[in-house]
């Protein structure tokens, strides 16, 4: 038997009117945050923001260290700050943006493999799927839950 998995990606140009003002608003958070990266090593700047079901805005950048696996993602910097602040309050969205030299990147940056891995747990903790908006200098795209980046996952249910 042959099963496929599909992933639906929604593509807007960043000045789309498509897009909610939220999400906007979102997205220069991203965007901003990406000054506080500390990359020496890569020069690869990224910043996640996040909403909040109580209404804040978390945001993240990537912070590197002389022994490389040390450092941390943008996007799990924000969501363990998230999970520590507001434990009880669902991850609505996440945008990301990445920069090298000053510009933003010209394909949006897809989640390592172990961000998915805390974004879906994320996702499963409080059974809401995450918005994911993925930035580039030109586009935005959407991408409706962290199961859609992270099919053939492995999970809690696992380990009882
Ligand atoms: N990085 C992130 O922060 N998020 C991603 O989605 C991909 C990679 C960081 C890790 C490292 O500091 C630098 O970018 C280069 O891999």
């Amino acid at each position: 038997m042959k099963k496929e998995i599909i992933t639906t990606v929604f593509e807007y140009s960043i000045d789309s009117p498509e897009l909610s003002s939220e999400d906007k608003a979102l997205i220069s958070r991203a965007i901003e945050i990406t000054k506080n990266s500390y990359s020496p090593y890569s020069n690869f700047s990224v910043g996640a923001a996040l909403l909040l079901e109580n209404g804040e805005v978390v945001v993240g950048s990537n912070q590197e260290n002389a022994a490389y696996p040390s450092g941390l993602c943008a996007e799990r910097v924000a969501l363990f700050y998230a999970n520590s602040q507001f434990p009880q309050s669902a991850v609505q969205t996440i945008a990301i943006a990445a920069k090298t030299k000053q510009s933003l990147i010209a394909k949006p940056v897809p989640p390592c493999g172990a961000c998915r891995q805390v974004m879906l747990e994320t996702e499963m903790r409080f059974q809401k799927p995450i918005k994911i908006i993925l930035i580039s200098k030109t586009n935005i795209q959407i991408i409706e839950s962290a199961k859609q980046l992270l099919p053939l996952n492995f999970e809690k249910e696992m380990l009882e």
